[in-house]
């Protein structure tokens, strides 16, 4: 696109490049690495991309006086709550060093809004994003084998992997299966969109605001969705628990609804209807069928 340059974070000189052409009134920081097993692979890259990328956008917006900002933060940092619907007053616990990047760089926000009130900061804790754009242009492409369900689901569906692997059927839910809390993406952006709105209102200090839907959805009954909406049969295979994994994870939302006036409109249905959408127009991402070599197996 004309007119459109990308920086790293981690990049001060080229970030500082950026704040110097143009005054910006306020920054939403999405910059990050986001795969759990990764980070658990490699703790350094995802300190340096998001803690350390974290410090140098915020040392950079100080310089230019750019005090108000909207963080891509996450449910990991509550780790596996005893209990669902999920507060921001829950302890935060983060399970692995993904989560612990998240909440690093929360408390460094929180840091800095106590050094310096005119910092106003606003930590939004995604919980399950899925979904796509309802046009079909834009959706998630993950590189190599998906980690998450909706983007497994969908490579089952378009015949790249041959089957879903349950992650445990023996939990105490209403099927067995795990219970998160399905957020639309569209929903999620008008959520930044609500909260970037609540920064320009008024003062905020530095809060955290949960973004999800409030309800719980079960493995299978996500399953069952998109198999109706798809017209696929998606094979199950029942595997192990995933270490790590809580039960039951979902959202107070009342937070955000409350003071954002921001609620979430979509349910399961239209997030498997658009992913769908997305997924039957482009079976292989971003990528062509040919230069997508993938190495096919399930998991
Ligand atoms: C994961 C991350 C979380 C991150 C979120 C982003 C872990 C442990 N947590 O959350 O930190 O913020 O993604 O969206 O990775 N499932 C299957 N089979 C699969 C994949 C998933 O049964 O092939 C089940 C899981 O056990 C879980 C549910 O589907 O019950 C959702 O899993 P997933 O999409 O990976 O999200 P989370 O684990 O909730």
């Amino acid at each position: 696109m004309c007119g459109v340059s990308m920086v790293d974070i981690r990049d001060k000189g080229g970030l500082e490049k950026v704040f110097a052409s143009t005054r910006f009134d306020a920054v939403v920081h999405f910059a990050g690495l986001k795969a759990v097993g990764e980070s658990v692979q490699k703790p350094l890259l995802y300190y340096d991309h998001n803690v350390a990328g974290t410090i140098i956008l915020l040392e950079v917006m100080a310089a230019h006086g750019c005090k108000k900002l909207v963080f891509s933060s996450s449910a990991a940092v509550y780790g596996s709550p005893k209990n669902s619907p999920c507060t921001e007053e829950f302890p935060l616990t983060p399970h692995n060093p993904y989560g612990r990047t998240k909440l690093i760089a929360e408390e460094i926000c929180r840091d800095i809004y106590h050094s310096d009130s005119e910092w106003s900061i606003i930590l939004l804790r995604y919980f399950n994003p899925v979904g796509a754009h309802p046009s079909g242009y834009l959706g998630e492409d993950p590189c190599g084998i998906p980690n998450n369900l909706m983007p497994f689901v969908q490579q089952v569906a378009v015949g790249r992997r041959p089957s879903l692997t349950i992650f445990g059927n023996d939990y105490a839910t209403k099927d067995g299966t795990g219970i998160r809390d399905y957020i639309h993406v569209v929903d999620l952006a008008e959520g930044h969109i609500a909260a970037l709105r609540k920064l320009f209102e008024r003062s905020i200090g530095c809060q955290a605001y949960n973004l999800g839907t409030g309800k719980g959805t079960s493995v299978l009954e996500i399953v069952n969705a998109f198999e109706k909406v798809s017209g696929k049969k998606i094979p199950l295979v029942i595997g192990p628990r995933r270490p790590g994994d809580a039960e039951i994870l979902f959202s107070s939302a009342a937070k955000a609804e409350r003071e954002f006036k921001w609620k979430a409109k979509y349910g399961i249905e239209e997030m498997c209807r658009d992913q769908w959408n997305w997924a039957s127009k482009n079976p292989f991402g971003y990528a062509s069928p040919d230069s997508t070599k993938q190495n096919g197996h399930s998991h």
